[in-house]
């Protein structure tokens, strides 16, 4: 058994406060948008609450990118570039999450510290990193300040369109993070990728033993 480094510090640490932040987001954004539904405190305090968060998020996002675009780990975003590849490893991975996984198949896909994504898990964390949480960032920041940013409001098409953008990638989030924590318990033990993202450590059959220092 070996252990391989896998999730530097800047990534635990920038993960589960992103975690923390987005579930704080989503149930104030869920009292904003659908009044009466949940009550968590007064209406003026819940919208000054989720624009504190909305900025806090932008800010740790900082942290991803910023040690990424410093990392060779970077690696680990980029793309199969091979259609044929991607999908034969593509459907390979979900015929494993559909069926395999039921009957004690091993996963079809080993990780590696510059490939830790399967092939589907990468292109969600690349939707989600790269796409909906800049479009996310943006739109909140229009909404945030409607009269300093008229202009800017105006250019995508109005409020209606910038806050029903910015409600729907919202939707995304609400089903994303359950299903995302659910795919995190489908490790040897459930446990093992949530323990992996607090220490750092994945424990694997193949390869080598890698440290910190690597
Ligand atoms: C309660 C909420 C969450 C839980 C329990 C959770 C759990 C996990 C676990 C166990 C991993 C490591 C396994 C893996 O690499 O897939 C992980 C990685 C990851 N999660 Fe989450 N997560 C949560 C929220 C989020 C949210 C809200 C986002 C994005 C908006 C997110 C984005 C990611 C990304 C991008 C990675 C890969 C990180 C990297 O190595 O670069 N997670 N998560």
């Amino acid at each position: 058994m070996h252990r391989i480094y896998m999730h530097p510090l800047p990534v635990r640490v920038w993960h589960w406060s992103n975690a923390v932040i987005c579930v704080m987001l989503c149930l104030t954004g869920i009292q904003i948008r659908y009044v009466g539904l949940i009550n968590l405190m007064p209406f003026r305090m819940v919208v000054a609450a989720h624009n504190w968060l909305g900025f806090l998020l932008i800010a740790n996002t900082f942290i991803w990118l910023l040690f990424y675009l410093s990392s060779d780990r970077i690696r680990t975003y980029h793309s199969e570039l091979n259609p044929i590849k991607l999908f034969r490893e593509s459907v390979r991975q979900f015929v494993y999450y559909g069926y395999g996984i039921f009957k004690e198949a091993p996963n079809p896909f080993v990780a590696s510290i510059y490939r830790k994504f399967n092939p589907p898990q990468s292109m969600t964390y690349q939707l989600i990193m790269l796409i909906l949480l800049p479009i996310q960032c943006v739109t909140g920041i229009l909404l945030w300040d409607l009269t300093r940013y008229a202009r800017a409001v105006a250019f995508f098409g109005g409020v209606r369109v910038v806050d029903t953008v910015h409600v729907l990638i919202f939707i995304v989030f609400v089903f994303y993070i359950p299903f995302h924590a659910y795919l995190g318990t489908l490790g040897r033990t459930p446990m093992e990728h949530f323990k992996a993202m607090f220490t750092g450590y994945e424990e694997s059959d193949e390869g080598e033993s890698t440290d910190k220092a690597e």
